[in-house]
């Protein structure tokens, strides 16, 4: 029997990336998964059934208040209740790099619109059913390019520091619902092709200062997660915990 059977999780950005990988040991360790993402999420499900778990896929846009509280909505109505959120949904891949001079200042708008709003508001469409639970675990996403002040898309980085306020204020604002909120920040993880064609030469340069000399991969992220949303982390809220193979000490 997994750690997590019984516990329902939704997953945002659940359909590919680091997304799947979490929905992959979720589904391994018997959670129930809600896939919730822009483009279709059955083909995770199908891995999830595959896996033993109950999945189900909602389209979801995170910067849309009313799509959020549908997708908490169909998460309850699937499962009848509702454990965890990961909070892994973000504007990255069709960003614009170079100096900020060049950032369209509506990117700007849209990548805090998915990132940190659609943070705020995926954790505001389930706090109701956590709250009424008395239970829940908010994991939110960060970046270590806020620690390494990484220049070339300042509106991805400062949008991913923000990332850590969001979870110190809400781990207080919700902790006395019995809700953890916490950050997990993974260091450059170049998944697929099209990831590592928009920054090359950038893994050779992390990997070399890292303690782990290698390229960090989306299952680097899975057991800290898995940590996160389980009862092993029962009295963790408001961290905030680094997976870069000790690419820095903070
Ligand atoms: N890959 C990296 O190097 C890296 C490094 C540090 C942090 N991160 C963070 O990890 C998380 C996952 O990264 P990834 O590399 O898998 O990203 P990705 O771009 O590969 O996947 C993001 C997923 O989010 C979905 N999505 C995008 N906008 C959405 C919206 N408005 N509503 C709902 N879903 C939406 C996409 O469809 C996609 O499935 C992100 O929060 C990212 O910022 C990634």
């Amino acid at each position: 029997m997994g750690m997590l059977e019984g516990q329902v999780v939704i997953v945002t950005g659940g359909a590919g990336g680091i997304g799947s990988a979490y929905c992959r040991g979720l589904a391994s360790e018997g959670a129930s998964l809600v896939v919730a993402d822009l483009v279709d999420g059955s083909e995770m499900v199908a891995e999830a059934e595959e896996l033993g778990a109950r999945a189900v896929s909602v389209h979801v846009d995170v910067s849309d208040a009313a799509s959020t509280e549908a997708m908490a909505k169909a998460a309850h109505d699937a499962f009848g209740k509702i454990d965890a959120l990961v909070n892994n949904a973000a504007f990255y891949l069709s960003i614009t790099q170079g100096p900020m001079e060049d950032i369209p200042p509506d990117e700007w708008d849209l990548c805090f619109a998915v990132n940190v709003k659609g943070s705020w508001l995926c954790a505001r469409a389930v706090s109701p059913y956590m709250r009424a639970q008395g239970s829940g675990k908010i994991v939110n996403i960060a970046s270590m390019t806020v620690n390494d002040g990484t220049p070339g898309f300042l509106h991805y980085v400062a949008s991913k520091a923000a990332i850590w306020g969001l979870t110190r204020s809400l781990a207080r604002e919700l902790g006395n619902s019995g809700i953890s909120v916490n950050t997990l920040t993974p260091d450059y993880i170049p998944h697929d092709a099209e990831y590592a064609a928009k920054q090359p030469g950038v893994d050779e340069l992390i990997t070399a200062r890292r303690a782990f000399k290698r390229t960090q991969v989306p299952d680097d992220m899975v057991g800290t997660l898995l940590y996160l949303v389980s009862p092993w982390s029962d009295f963790v809220t408001g961290q905030n915990i680094w997976v870069n193979g000790g690419s820095g000490f903070h």
